[in-house]
């Protein structure tokens, strides 16, 4: 055999025998890009530590070669109803089906990633750490699950992590000469921990008065950054919890704000670890648990029985930290309070613009979270941060690539665009993008909400658009403007043979919006599209979609 048949990264040169399989392979599956970020920290450690390593997204893990993996880590995150992120459907549908192989030779982690204010918490990484091991796969270690707050669970696990396969793959061919990873880009000056202070240049309302919604359109400046974004990436905005709200926590459980408090070597004030770094909007699971035992409440601890589970996702959804201290009050010490509660995460929104439209800058639609509940008014964090700040406030962003929703390389190609709701936004951009470098391909955007006359957003450049021969076909479905529901996938029905033909002659579709309800009508409406126009059964209507999304053809950013 030639040289070239030997895997690279485990020729030595001069080694008697290469040994197959003496490299750790790191397999990420990532919707939002954190996966994806400890998955390249796993692999950096990994060959800082004189281990061959190679990387892989899930969706270009090479599957044949599965069977004579000897050492694999797989950090994986789980979607809302506890799916696997797309790039990962792939990889595990193959685990999960009846042609997975025996993997007897294969020594195994699994690091999960996931919300625990979803029931489904890390279900994903549960799934595929129990599959590999009915597949006769060895566990390197037990799996972990990570909460929003990653590394105090990631960091730990990575290191057993690479300890457990450098053991693993001792008897390996001396590991001299390594492949180095795809050298990385250099890496920009700003990210995730180290955000921009993006000014705010606009902050406007796009829903009409009357409307139930309150959408804004936000433009927040670029310039200087060194920020650069294509469209379908997301910015991440670091949020602050309204002072309204901090003072509510405080009084809740008569705490002194002013208290200096320290926890992981940092000391501040207690009302700026509840404004700045800690989450109060999202209830989770695990400070669930630890308010019963302070509050000792049966009530509460009956909720977090296994049997109870669809109550307390209700409970996770629709209360917040501060409705639960004021429902079953205990006290708390700030030192305790800090401890439990998960730290504070940036939020992901879809960029709704074009920089070769709109040059140093990235827009925004947000969708304007707040309410009364019984207890008082309630906000979600990073939406009502920015609905608040008016022009010239800084807000701390940075961009958060999606690989996976692209606008094809080839202008030629027809785009379908679907984006009910805020769902609209990445969309905004595509349509921008298309036109500024002259794409050929037609456009055709379906859009929803409930009132044309006050939630019809960016109205008028969409009709402009229509006008100008940037945008050729757009489909709206107001959902309440009649006595029936309507909603985008019956526009889609409505359309079926146009939209099957578009497909056929390879037009590229996207799906953008809510995760837990539309993406999955609008999943089950193309199959039917796809099979009534198509002439084929429901489960290769199926395929014919999966087939499209494995050619990058059909992508989802849901949420
Ligand atoms: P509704 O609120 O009137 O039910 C954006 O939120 C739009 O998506 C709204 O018009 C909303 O309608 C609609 N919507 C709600 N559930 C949906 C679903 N399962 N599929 C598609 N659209 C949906």
């Amino acid at each position: 055999a030639s040289r070239g048949a030997v895997p690279a990264a485990v020729a030595p040169t001069g080694a008697a025998e290469p040994m197959p399989g003496a490299r750790l392979t790191v397999v990420y599956g990532s919707q939002t890009g954190n996966a994806k970020r400890v998955a390249e920290r796993l692999a950096a450690q990994g060959e800082a530590a004189g281990l061959a390593v190679r990387l892989l997204r899930a969706d270009a893990y090479p599957l044949r070669e599965l069977k004579d993996e000897r050492a694999l880590c797989l950090v994986i995150s789980t979607q809302g109803d506890g799916d696997p992120p797309d790039d990962a459907r792939g990889f595990v549908e193959f685990l999960s089906g009846k042609r997975a192989p025996e993997l007897k030779q294969l020594r195994y982690a699994v690091l999960g990633l996931g919300d625990s204010s979803y029931p489904q918490f890390c279900a994903a990484g549960r799934k595929l750490d129990e599959r590999l091991a009915e597949l006769g796969a060895t566990r390197l270690l037990a799996r972990a699950d990570a909460d929003l707050d990653i590394d105090s669970v990631a960091a730990p696990w990575l290191e057993q992590a690479l300890a457990k396969a450098k053991e693993a793959l001792k008897p390996a061919a001396p590991l001299a000469t390594v492949t180095p990873l795809r050298p990385l880009p250099a890496a920009p000056a700003h990210g995730r921990e180290a955000p921009f202070a993006a000014e705010l240049l606009l902050n406007q309302r796009i829903t009409g008065r009357g409307s139930a919604k309150d959408i804004r359109h936000i433009e927040l400046s670029l310039e200087g950054s060194g920020l650069h974004y294509e469209p379908g990436d997301a910015l991440g905005v670091w949020p602050a919890n309204p002072p309204a709200l901090v003072q509510a926590v405080l009084e809740a459980l008569r705490l002194d704000g002013g208290a200096m408090v320290e926890h992981g070597g940092e000391a501040l004030p207690l009302r700026q670890w509840l404004g700045e770094k800690r989450e109060l909007t999202r209830l989770a699971r695990p400070f669930v648990a630890r308010h019963a035992a302070h509050a000792r409440s049966d009530e509460l601890n009956r909720l977090l029985a296994p049997d109870r589970q669809a109550d307390l996702a209700r409970l996770l959804g629709e209360a917040q930290v501060l409705d639960l201290l004021l429902r079953h009050p205990a006290a708390w010490s700030a030192e305790e309070l800090v401890a439990a509660l998960r730290p504070l995460t940036p939020r992901l929104y879809s960029i709704a613009s074009s920089r070769k439209h709109v040059g140093d800058e990235a827009h925004l639609t947000v969708a304007h979270l707040e309410y009364v509940n019984a207890h008082g008014r309630r906000w979600g964090a990073a939406s009502h941060l920015l609905a608040a700040s008016a022009e010239g406030a800084r807000l701390r962003v940075y961009v958060e690539p999606n690989e996976r929703f692209r606008l094809p390389a080839d202008g030629g190609r027809d785009v379908i665009m679907i984006g009910p709701g805020t769902g609209v936004a990445p969309f905004r951009g595509f349509v921008q993008e298309r036109a500024a470098v002259g794409a050929r391909g037609r456009n055709w955007l379906l859009f929803g909400n409930p009132h044309f006359r006050t939630d019809f957003l960016y109205q008028v450049e969409w009709q402009q658009a229509l006008k100008d021969g940037r945008l050729h076909r757009l489909d709206l479905a107001f959902s309440r403007d009649q006595a029936h529901k309507v909603y985008v996938q019956d526009r889609l029905r409505d359309r079926g043979r146009e939209l099957f033909d578009w497909l056929e002659d390879g037009a590229h579709l996207y799906v953008c919006g809510d995760a837990a309800r539309m993406a999955k009508d609008v999943h089950a409406a193309l199959r039917e599209i796809v099979a009534a126009h198509g002439g084929k059964s429901a489960e290769d209507a199926e395929g014919y979609l999966n087939a499209l999304q494995q050619q990058g053809r059909y992508a989802r950013d849901v949420y």
